[in-house]
């Protein structure tokens, strides 16, 4: 083992003195990256996609996941595979397409071709080839070693031997079915989705993502213009519920949720939809109450949720819903892929709002993606200083008696400590 993953102070905490600290080394070297790959992104579960982008037999799309490039779709008899996209011949990548349907796949390289259950199809006459290529399975796509799912969110390992998916999910499948139960219909993700960089090491994204404490020092304009246009509901609405809190999943996962201010085109009403939305709003509200009672209703209906699947699936129940992945190219930069998430059978004009929502304040040109960006970026930046200042300090919250508020910062360190395990080669 490299000496850097037995080095002890890479994450400290020190429970007596309230501190919690980690290296800024953990976000600036290479070997650090490399050892993630081996210890984190080839054993845990990694969110691939979902099932609505696959609706149909013989639908496809592609996707890198976990530094592969992955095909996810459906046979003719509507069995979901996910495949390694790598000819078994010499390499080429045989699905170059986004997203598409079809009966077969055919590498453009030479011509191999394939069952859309991966089965080596080509018929090349006698000599060509022997038993072992029809038949024997060498001339198959490969299979990626694990794909399962829940609630129609599938996920792969590269693991053989890894956990299943509900013991990996632990706690977070709660709230994954909290999203998924938003209608009655089902979810499905809307539209292709976007796809961005940003120069700083992937685990900052982490971290903010499941932040309370910069919202109002970052997005104190949104805020602003939301109070201008009337999107902004100061009464909770919640009556006597309260699932306000942190809490801590299990696995490295966690969760904040609250009674949030904007509106959720799911069920909560804001004034700037004007009062024609009010009665089709009341109605889904109704719906969600009579299908899953007064509390789970409401919670549904009105509190908002980030939460963060380790290492890297963000789902933002928010006003809109976004599910985001990030995958590092190097120690200061990561891809960062994000869909919308809406009910399958949703009103036209709620649609609308929903999209708007998720473009004004999720989208890469919205209110916080961008501002965002910039302070994880300029956190990468300050991070030219650490021979000088070397750690970063994740300790708020961490005298407090009693349960964790949403602005501490426990439930970084849940992901921190799950960090610092797997480095270790513990889990
Ligand atoms: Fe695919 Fe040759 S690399 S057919
Ligand atoms: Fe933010």
């Amino acid at each position: 083992m490299d000496s850097i993953l037995t080095n002890p102070s890479m994450v400290v905490e020190d429970r007596q003195r309230h501190l919690f600290r980690v290296s800024r080394r953990a976000f600036t070297d290479q070997a650090v990256l490399e050892a993630e790959n081996r210890n984190i992104f080839d054993r845990c579960w990694l969110y691939l996609g979902h099932s609505s982008e696959i609706a149909n037999n013989c639908d496809f799309i592609t996707r890198n996941v976990g530094g592969r490039e992955l095909i996810f779709n459906r046979d003719r008899g509507g069995a979901v595979h996910a495949f390694l996209n790598t000819c078994p011949h010499r390499g080429a990548m045989v699905v170059r397409e986004k997203k598409g349907n079809a009966l077969a796949f055919r590498c453009f390289y030479h011509g191999w071709s394939f069952n859309v259950n991966g089965r080596f199809a080509s018929r090349f006459e006698e000599g060509n080839y022997g038993s072992e290529h029809y038949g024997g399975g060498c001339a198959d796509l490969a299979q990626v070693p694990r794909l399962e799912s829940h609630r129609d969110f599938w996920f792969v390992n590269f693991d053989r031997n890894a956990v299943s998916l509900s013991d990996y999910l632990a706690g977070a499948k709660e709230y994954i079915d909290i999203v998924a139960d938003h209608a009655e219909a089902g979810m499905e993700i809307v539209g292709s989705g976007q796809q961005y960089i940003i120069n700083a090491n992937w685990k900052l994204l982490a971290e903010n993502s499941i932040d309370a404490f910069h919202g109002f020092p970052v997005h104190s304009t949104y805020f602003d213009y939301l109070k201008t246009i009337g999107s902004l509901r100061m009464d909770a609405g919640v009556g006597s519920f309260s699932a306000s809190g942190m809490h801590d999943l299990g696995n490295g996962h966690a969760v904040i949720e609250y009674a949030s201010p904007w509106g959720r085109p799911v069920a909560r009403w804001v004034p700037s939809w004007g009062e024609d939305k009010r009665e089709v709003v009341a109605q889904l509200r109704a719906g969600l109450i009579e299908r899953f009672g007064e509390e789970r209703g409401t919670r549904i209906a009105e509190f908002s949720r980030n939460m963060l699947i380790f290492p890297n699936l963000v789902i933002n129940d928010i006003m809109a819903i976004t599910i985001r992945t990030f995958m590092p190219s190097a120690p200061d930069k990561m891809t960062v892929s994000a869909w919308a998430l809406g009910a399958r059978d949703e009103d036209h004009e709620l649609r609308k709002l929903r999209l708007f929502n998720f473009l004004e304040f999720l989208g890469p040109g919205g209110f916080a993606t961008p501002d965002d960006q910039e302070a994880l970026e300029n956190c990468q930046r300050g991070y030219r200083n650490m021979r000088e200042v070397g750690w970063n300090d994740i300790s708020k919250g961490m005298p407090r008696n009693g349960p964790p508020m949403n602005d501490d910062e426990e439930q970084m360190r849940c992901f921190w400590r799950q960090w610092n395990e797997r480095m270790g080669g513990i889990a």
